[in-house]
């Protein structure tokens, strides 16, 4: 079975195209307002999967889904909707679980690392949800499918410059900025940290120890006076060393669930707010160079 998520508006195009493409078409659920989900049978898996590679490859959001049994019911609890407090709120675009009521709900496509489930993705939501208070800029290093990035701009913040070293993952990244109505918002490149200038509010950068230790001067020159960096992905024996490499920045917070740890360290340099002073939108933006997001090929 092929699920493809589409909205209110398309369903009966989409409805079209998938059985003039041969695909049996078993059910449409209803799961928000704007969001519709297609069920459809494909005579058998093989063509199911390449089914939905040709409509990821255009930019549909066609995934797979089990037809029954205990793989059924663990992709029931996978796409579940994962709720943060009372302001956000993160579900697999192609979810048939009910999300109508939920509160700064962020959908998200194929592709990339980061549905919301997992415990260092996690971690970093829950230090966005505390902190984020409205007009950041934000860098979000190792974006895989942009969660992190698209849940700070939900909580308000103004901008998000996201960086990955793979091509599917920046893909994916602007392909959920797009589903999430925040691409002018959002700008995702392949581009090293040392290739562009700017200073940013918020950086995370959930990337495990070994990325941290090797990134660590970059990320701590991006964060802005009185700006923070957290991160993620590392064991709670690796806190202090991780916190050493990201001197002068200063632990200001730390998390641990089970086996994963996270740290918010805070740039503790006074913040200069006098108007000329203050950074250009460019510069806030990232100043990314423009040919280097034309390699990404989106
Ligand atoms: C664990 S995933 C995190 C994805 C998402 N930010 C989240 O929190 O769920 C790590 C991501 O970092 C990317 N990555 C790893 N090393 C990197 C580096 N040195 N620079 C930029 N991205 C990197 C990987 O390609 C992957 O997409």
């Amino acid at each position: 079975m092929i699920v493809v998520a589409t909205s209110a508006d398309e369903l009966a195009g989409m409805c079209e195209r998938l059985e003039g493409l041969g695909a049996g078409l078993l059910d449409v659920v209803e799961p928000s307002d704007a969001r519709r989900v297609i069920l459809a049978a494909v005579d058998d898996e093989r063509n199911a999967a390449n089914l939905v590679a040709s409509l990821q490859a255009e930019g549909v959001m066609a995934v797979m889904r089990p037809d029954g049994g205990a793989a059924l019911q663990a992709w029931f609890r996978n796409t579940r909707p994962v709720v943060f407090g009372k302001r956000l709120s993160v579900c697999a675009a192609w979810s048939e679980h009910d999300r109508s009521g939920l509160v700064g709900l962020v959908e998200l496509g194929p592709g990339g690392f980061g549905s919301g489930h997992h415990p260092t993705t996690r971690q970093m939501i829950e230090a966005l949800v505390k902190r984020v208070s409205g007009g950041e800029r934000v860098l979000d290093v190792g974006c895989g499918s942009g969660i992190l990035g698209l849940c700070a701009l939900k909580l308000g913040a103004a901008s998000v410059v996201a960086v990955d070293v793979k091509p599917d993952a920046v893909e994916a990244a602007l392909r959920n900025a797009r589903i999430n109505a925040m691409d002018d918002q959002l700008e995702a490149t392949l581009a090293g940290l040392g290739e562009f200038d700017g200073l940013f509010d918020v950086v995370v950068a959930n990337i495990a120890r070994a990325g941290i230790v090797e990134l660590a001067r970059e990320l701590v020159a991006h964060v802005s006076p009185g700006g923070w960096l957290a991160v993620a992905g590392i064991s709670p024996s690796q806190c202090s060393q991780v916190v050493d490499f990201l001197h002068p920045l200063v632990e200001v917070e730390r998390a641990t669930a089970g086996e994963w740890s996270s740290l918010v360290l805070a740039n503790s340099e006074p913040q200069i707010t006098t108007p000329d002073q203050e950074p250009s939108p460019e510069c806030a933006r990232g100043d990314l160079n423009p040919h280097i997001l034309s390699d990404t090929g989106t």
